[in-house]
């Protein structure tokens, strides 16, 4: 019987490798590569084609961009991040995952391999879809201890194609979300980079002009993206007006419009996993645009309790979401929290892109808990309640707060004056005032 092994194929040095090592350490006779698309730039599948190509090696490319995105959307609607990073990586892990192994199950091959190193967070992501099936999982770069000069070696002696475009100094992982910049120099949490390891963003300080730009969400979906006014020299397309856009379409084209004003640039110590801290550069214009219109909607249109409670839903969405536990029955639970929430976060975010940042400058929504005859300054009754009715709220705030420093500090306790005229030097008397209960 020949054994067969699908490989989460980049046509990177890690992955190269692997190709060999499979058949020689680990004894399979055929090796499937698998690349899934999730939005990676075009370079990115010529080189993993044309070192399939020199291994002469068995290769599939997936697309998988309108799922990644749809999930991303998912995050949109639990504001999801994690210490600062919108999870563009962590989010396609999975997805990348399935359709791997869907591939595996077509190919009729046994195990399942990647070339993640021990210590990342990759490799747990992976494993944590591949584990559920019945097929091996295999990890050769982690089981084998390699390290890369090594890998150099071996593939300078197996002469394998690993010349390509994308073993810069810096390790790079790109999707629609996301852009991750690490390794090298700026490993070194003390190392400022230099402007060039930015691809997607402008130095804010470099763009020109500004943008509005109308983000229309459904049910916590962003469905559209208008721009309404340009003052930028610059030749953004201003793609989208009124016509019906996919998520991949809006993803796409925020990247290009807010990464052209500098928008979405992190640089963090993040706590991976395995709890190493890592020094990560990220750029991801479009995230942070959908991130702040998503939530400067939901301002208007959740309740304070609803907002509150939902930080909590959010985070922990937020976990999962970095572990690349996207099945989780907890993820299921909470998106159940989410789909009940979210049908009021319909309506659309005006913001501005201007120089590094994105400011949300107007809100509309039918279902805004807004009522301006109440806020405003300008009207006298609401509903029947007037300005004067809130004396009696006025006196009762800080109570409490008032009572208990009196106590610590040993000085005479304010109290609540029975008939509402005093400032409240007098109790009422225990067997009762004019209206002396509090029920
Ligand atoms: N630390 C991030 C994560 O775990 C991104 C890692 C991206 N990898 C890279 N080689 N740049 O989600």
């Amino acid at each position: 019987m020949t054994k067969r092994v699908a490989l989460a194929f980049s046509g990177g040095l890690d992955t190269t490798v692997c190709v060999p090592l499979l058949e020689e350490e680990y004894g399979y006779d055929e090796v499937v590569g698998v690349t899934v698309d999730v939005g990676q730039p075009e370079p990115e599948f010529d080189e993993a084609e044309e070192t399939a190509e020199a291994l002469d090696l068995e290769h599939y490319v997936v697309d998988a961009r309108d799922e990644f995105a749809d999930l991303c959307f998912d995050s949109v609607r639990a504001n999801a991040e994690y210490q600062g990073y919108p999870l563009g990586t962590a989010l396609a892990r999975p997805v990348i995952a399935k359709k791997i192994l869907e591939v595996a199950k077509e190919q009729d091959c046994d195990a399942l391999a990647h070339g993640c190193t021990g210590k990342g967070n990759d490799q747990l992501r992976f494993e944590a879809v591949w584990r559920a099936s019945d097929l091996e999982v295999i990890a050769p770069v982690r089981e084998m201890g390699l390290t890369r000069e090594w890998e150099m070696e071996y593939a300078a002696e197996k002469e394998l194609p690993v010349e390509g475009g994308n073993e810069g100094a810096w390790s790079i992982d790109t999707n629609l979300w996301s852009r991750s910049v690490e390794g090298d120099d700026l490993e070194d949490p003390s190392y400022v980079p230099p402007e060039d390891i930015y691809d997607w963003t402008t130095a804010p300080t470099e763009s020109e002009g500004t943008e509005l730009v109308e983000i229309e969400f459904d049910e916590g979906y962003p469905v559209a993206v208008d721009t309404v006014e340009e003052t930028s020299t610059s030749s953004q397309p201003s793609a989208g007006n009124g016509e019906e856009q996919s998520a991949v379409d809006i993803i796409e084209q925020l990247n290009e419009q807010a990464g052209a004003h500098g928008i979405g640039r992190t640089d963090m110590m993040e706590d991976r996993m395995l709890g190493l801290k890592v020094r990560e550069n990220y750029e991801h214009p479009a995230a942070t645009v959908l991130l702040t219109a998503h939530e400067a909607l939901e301002q208007l249109v959740l309740t304070k309790e609803e907002r509150d409670f939902k930080q909590q839903i959010d985070h922990q969405w937020a976990e999962k979401g970095y572990q690349g536990l996207v099945d989780a029955p907890l993820m299921t639970s909470l998106d159940g929290f989410l789909d009940a929430n979210q049908t009021k976060v319909t309506g659309t975010v005006t913001v501005k892109l201007d120089a590094g940042q994105v400011r949300p400058v107007a809100r509309e929504s039918d279902y805004a808990v807004y009522s301006e005859s109440a806020a405003s300054f300008n009207t006298e009754t609401v509903d029947g309640i007037e300005q004067a009715d809130a004396t009696g709220v006025a006196k009762y705030h800080g109570f409490q707060s008032r009572l208990a420093n009196a106590v610590a500090a040993g000085v005479e306790k304010p109290e609540l004056a029975a008939d509402g005229s005093g400032d409240g030097h007098e109790l009422p008397s225990k067997d009762g005032g004019e209206d002396g209960e509090d029920k």
